[in-house]
């Protein structure tokens, strides 16, 4: 009695597992094959031609799909995968039939090598590289829809048979982050491995890069294989170690975000002789710091005016909100006698606050034309909004007065203008 509900619960227990696996839809991608074309020139010319992806869990339902092969596609860019960690076969990649918008795919040959980076050099310590490396490999990126999620994989086909099987595959479910400043953020990264591979055998790394035009610097490098953080000089960025050996999640986690976080993460995967990355872009909105009025202002004997320095958006607290006055002849200098309000809280967690300095006449005395210049300093980064000023002397316009009212017309008119 026992024995048969014990293989009942198995037999259960498999089916559900038979589901979860094969029942998994997979798609049929259109990708394009984008290669360098044979011959000189530089840069290399790039060659696009199409491609279809016929993609299965196992080579069994890979294989039997093959009726109705498309007449516009060469038969040597058709090509039967097998995705046994299922990455391909979620639902961002397959799009109803019949959908006139498609996840964007493109395919490339790729080059198995041995990684040069401190963290992933140990992959490769064993001079020769194995004889499994002698066959097809390609890489594949792929997009889904609404940017559900990016994946890239490195499959490989013994020789000649247009039968690649997915070796590593890393994705992710947030292609782009927005962030509250402040907040912490996580960028999502995950990564699969053929398991029954020889070079899975060999470890893995794992690197966080950050890109903003075109500077780049390494946030987080992790050497798998001798479990061991490299040193980098980024603070608050933390990945979860067993979590990463555990489900192979490589997200990457900021504690705070920063302005200066804005920008494109690259999160790549290394398997001996293999590579793999998918990128996330974060902005972080940052506060808005805005001075009234807005437009050059001129100021005349004996008058004064008030101005307002309101900063919104910011999180946590505190801001300090100074202000400062370069004058047309270069020099920077603190205007004390500001106020500054108390601050008040949005509905999105955001606070407001607002300061106010009163010049010329009954105020600070600027003693000359130039800048007004509001600062906000916040753990996030420091901001500055401007005004600029011209006073009109006691003795009536010099010709330098008459020069700043030129320069102030000019200027309105080309605020009005544009
Ligand atoms: C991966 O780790 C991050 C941070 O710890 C977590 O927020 C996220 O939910 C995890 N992802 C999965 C798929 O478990």
């Amino acid at each position: 009695m026992t024995d048969f509900a014990t293989i009942y619960k198995l037999s259960i227990i498999a089916f559900a597992y038979a589901v979860q696996v094969y029942g998994a839809t997979c798609p049929v991608l259109e990708c394009w094959f984008v290669q360098e074309k044979s011959g000189r020139g530089f840069p290399a010319a790039m060659s696009q031609e199409k491609s279809l992806l016929y993609v299965g869990t196992d080579p069994v339902s890979t294989g039997t799909r093959t009726k109705n092969l498309p007449a516009d596609i060469d038969a040597a860019r058709i090509y039967h995968v097998t995705d046994p960690g299922a990455a391909f076969c979620s639902s961002p990649l397959c799009p109803p039939e019949g959908s006139v918008r498609k996840p964007q795919c493109e395919i490339n040959p790729f080059l198995p090598h041995p990684a040069v980076v401190q963290w992933a050099a140990p992959l490769t310590e064993s001079a020769h590289s194995p004889i499994y490396l002698q066959a097809d490999w390609l890489s594949v990126s792929a997009q889904g829809l609404d940017g559900q999620l990016t994946l890239s994989s490195v499959m490989r086909a013994p020789t000649n048979t247009n039968k690649p099987s997915v070796i590593v595959s890393v994705f992710s479910r947030t292609a782009s982050v927005r962030a509250r400043l402040g907040a912490p953020v996580v960028l999502d990264c995950g990564f699969w491995t053929e398991s029954s591979s020889p070079l899975t055998t060999g470890g893995f790394s794992v690197e966080w890069r950050y890109q903003f035009r075109g500077e780049g610097r390494l946030v987080l490098a992790y050497d798998g294989k001798n479990d061991r953080l490299a040193q980098t000089t980024e603070e608050g960025a933390q990945l979860d170690i067993a979590a990463l050996h555990q489900t192979g999640n490589a997200s990457l986690i900021l504690q705070e975000a920063q302005v200066r976080h804005s920008g494109t993460y690259i999160c790549s995967v290394y398997l001996p002789y293999l590579l793999s990355q998918v990128s996330i872009n974060l902005e972080v909105e940052a506060p808005s710091l805005s001075v009234s009025p807005s437009t050059p202002q001129v100021l005349l004997p004996g008058q004064s005016l008030s101005l307002q320095c309101r900063a919104s958006g910011f999180t946590p607290l505190p801001l300090e909100l100074r202000w400062e006055f370069l004058g047309a002849d270069g020099e920077l200098r603190p205007l004390v006698g500001g106020r500054v309000s108390g601050h008040t809280q949005a509905r999105d967690g955001t606070f407001t606050q607002s300061s106010w300095v009163e010049v010329g006449q009954g105020g600070v005395d600027l003693g000359g034309a130039g800048e007004v210049v509001c600062v906000g300093v916040h753990a996030g980064g420091t901001r500055r909004a401007r005004v600029s000023l011209s006073v009109i002397g006691l003795r009536g316009p010099t010709v330098e007065d008459s020069m700043a009212m030129v320069a102030v017309a000019l200027g309105l008119y080309g605020l009005i203008v544009s």
